[in-house]
């Protein structure tokens, strides 16, 4: 195989990877965001799975998924994230390890702060607020500026947990999902350790398309899927507690399913989707032999790059995605500056060019048009979405 960075403006290459999906005749997806396609292989693997599983029932779940079957998922699981298998639980999404994360965490006494910024998912703001009001804390919120810059990004988090010495726990997004804006989360898990702030760290965006090294990054908590960018089926999701901290997350619910002490505990008690969990071996295999986050992670900054470098020339267009290659993904965000809300904007990408893209808003940078290129992305979509963005830029 080519180096990886040559490999990921190799057509030839991507159109074989792009023939392993399956793709519906219709608008071309540009909003690869939300959930990843599974490769046929997997979706075969996993329609096997389900088959197998409705045929065999407990007789089977009973003996080997809930025993040696499921020690061996966990366990290839930890390998992905480079942890111990005691530091992770197997969850249905990212938003139930973080959410069960932030509101089991036990370490908060009155008098406490919980730091957010308004670029927080949703699942994750609720959570942070819910347990501000249950237990009378305050929540601090960071509020960032659009584009921001790596150093920007430190500064403020620098500068905010300075000033607030009572801020105990925060939430940090590794990729946020309004705009693709990839955190500098080193920088600032090292800010938060040194003033002895905990990091509850969303990882749902970053996951096979950023490579890190969790332990490396000294976070204590953190949650991730596996139905975005690792490219499994739907409702796959893990927990990390680092094991020297297990006892500052309380067992969700009281659950006593493991005997404790046992991070499975602190994971939303409930029966898993089997299936989905059996076909992982097969998805994690796939996802290595691409070449892992770096290949799917260089490939999709390709993709992005190529329509961000002409979208960024276009008058009365504005990237809100920062100019960084550092803080930059396969997810950016740009809106028509002389309208408040995108939507007819994103509407008429839809209708007259047949690209589908969403609108995100909530947070300050304002109503915005978020595009994901996928693996599937192809240089002709690419070029259908620069031609369009240019014709509508021009009004
Ligand atoms: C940044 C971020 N965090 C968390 C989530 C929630 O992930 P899940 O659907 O696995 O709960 C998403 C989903 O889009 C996300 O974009």
């Amino acid at each position: 195989m080519p180096r990886i960075e040559e490999n990921a403006r190799n057509e030839d290459y991507w159109h074989s990877i792009a023939e392993r999906y399956d793709v519906a005749a219709g608008p071309v997806n540009l909003e690869n965001g939300y959930f990843g396609r599974m490769t046929r292989g997997v979706a075969q693997d996993y329609q096997r799975n389900i088959d197998f599983i409705n045929r065999k029932n407990s007789v089977h779940v009973r003996p080997q998924f809930d025993g040696p079957q499921n020690i061996e998922i966990h366990h290839q699981l930890a390998g992905l994230l480079g942890v111990e298998d005691a530091s992770i639980a197997l969850t249905r999404c990212a938003s139930d390890a973080l959410q069960s994360l932030i509101r089991n965490y036990n370490a908060l006494q009155p008098g406490d702060q919980l730091l957010i910024s308004d670029l927080e998912y949703p699942s994750v703001e609720s959570a942070m607020r819910w347990v501000a009001r249950q237990r009378g804390l305050e929540i601090i919120e960071i509020i960032h500026e659009h584009p921001a810059s790596h150093d920007s990004l430190v500064a403020s988090y620098r500068e905010v947990l300075a000033r607030h010495p009572r801020i105990k726990l925060m939430a940090l997004t590794h990729v946020t999902h309004l705009t693709g804006l990839v955190m500098p989360v080193q920088a600032i898990v090292d800010a938060a350790n040194a003033h002895g702030v905990d990091v509850v760290l969303d990882g749902a965006h970053a996951l096979g398309q950023i490579e890190f090294d969790l332990q490396a990054l000294g976070v204590a908590f953190a949650g991730y899927n596996l139905h975005k960018w690792i490219g499994g089926p739907l409702t796959l999701g893990v927990m990390y507690i680092d094991p020297r901290r297990l006892a500052d997350i309380s067992p969700d619910m009281g659950s006593q399913r493991y005997p404790e002490p046992d991070i499975r505990n602190r994971a939303p008690y409930g029966t898993v989707n089997i299936p989905a969990w059996l076909t992982l071996p097969k998805v994690l295999q796939e996802h290595k032999d691409l070449g892992g986050a770096r290949a799917k992670g260089e490939r999709l900054n390709y993709l992005r790059e190529l329509w961000v470098s002409e979208a960024r020339k276009m008058p009365g267009i504005e990237v809100l995605t920062p100019d960084e290659p550092r803080l930059q993904c396969a997810i950016s965000a740009l809106r028509f500056t002389h309208l408040q809300d995108q939507t007819p904007m994103a509407d008429r990408l839809l209708k007259d060019y047949n690209l589908f893209t969403v609108v995100r808003g909530g947070s300050a940078c304002g109503s915005c048009i978020r595009i994901t290129v996928g693996l599937t992305t192809s240089l002709d979509d690419i070029n259908r979405l620069i031609r369009a963005l240019r014709e509508l830029s021009r009004g």
